[in-house]
C-alpha cells in the first residue's frame, strides 16, 4: 500500500487544485449574471457557470474527497487536526452546493442582488482553503498531548 500513498497524494492535490479553483472561480462567474445584456450574452455565461460548476468543480470534489479518503489509513492521519480539516472540508462541500443552488436561482430569473453581493462569497473559499492547507501541512496537536 506504501507504494501507492505517492500517487494517491498527487490524485488528492491535483483534484483539489481544479476543486478549490472552481470554488474561487463560481462567485465571479455568478457575479457576472446581473451584467449580462440580451439572450446570447446570458446563454453563454449560463454555459459556462454551468461547465464550471458540472464538468470541473463537482467530479474532482468527489475525486479529492475519494483520494483523502483512501490516504487516512495508510497515513495514519488520526490526529484532531484531520477532524478539523474534515469539518472544515465540510464547510467547503456545503459551499459548493450553495453555488449549485445559486446558479438554479440565477438561471430563470434576473438577478437583483447587487453584483458586489456574489463577489463577496469568495471570501467563504478564501477563508476555508488555507485553514484546511495549514491544517495539513502544520498537523497541529489541540488538547491533551499523548
Ligand atoms: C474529505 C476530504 C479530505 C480527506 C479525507 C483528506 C485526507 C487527507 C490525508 C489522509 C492526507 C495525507 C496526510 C499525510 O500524509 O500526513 C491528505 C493530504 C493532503 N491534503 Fe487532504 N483530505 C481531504 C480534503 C482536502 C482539502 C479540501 C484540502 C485543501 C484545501 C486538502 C489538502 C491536502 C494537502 C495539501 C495534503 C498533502 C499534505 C502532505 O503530504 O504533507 N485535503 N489529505
Amino acid at each position: 500500500m506504501a507504494a501507492f500513498i505517492p500517487w494517491l497524494k498527487f490524485i488528492h492535490l491535483s483534484a483539489l487544485l481544479l476543486w478549490c479553483g472552481g470554488l474561487f472561480a463560481l462567485p465571479a462567474l455568478l457575479a457576472q449574471y446581473r451584467g449580462t445584456r440580451g439572450r446570447v450574452d446570458r446563454r453563454r455565461l449560463q454555459a459556462a457557470t454551468r461547465f464550471t460548476y458540472i464538468a470541473v468543480a463537482s467530479p474532482a470534489a468527489v475525486v479529492a474527497v475519494v483520494a483523502g479518503t483512501l490516504l487516512i489509513h495508510p497515513t495514519q492521519s488520526y490526529g484532531n487536526w484531520m477532524l478539523a480539516k474534515l469539518t472544515l472540508v465540510a464547510a467547503m462541500v456545503c459551499f459548493h452546493a450553495i453555488c449549485g443552488k445559486l446558479i438554479l436561482v440565477l438561471h430563470d430569473r434576473r438577478d437583483r442582488a447587487p453584483q458586489r453581493l456574489h463577489l463577496m462569497l469568495v471570501a467563504i473559499p478564501a477563508l476555508l482553503v488555507p485553514l484546511v492547507l495549514w491544517l495539513v501541512l502544520a498537523q497541529p496537536v489541540f488538547g491533551p498531548q499523548a
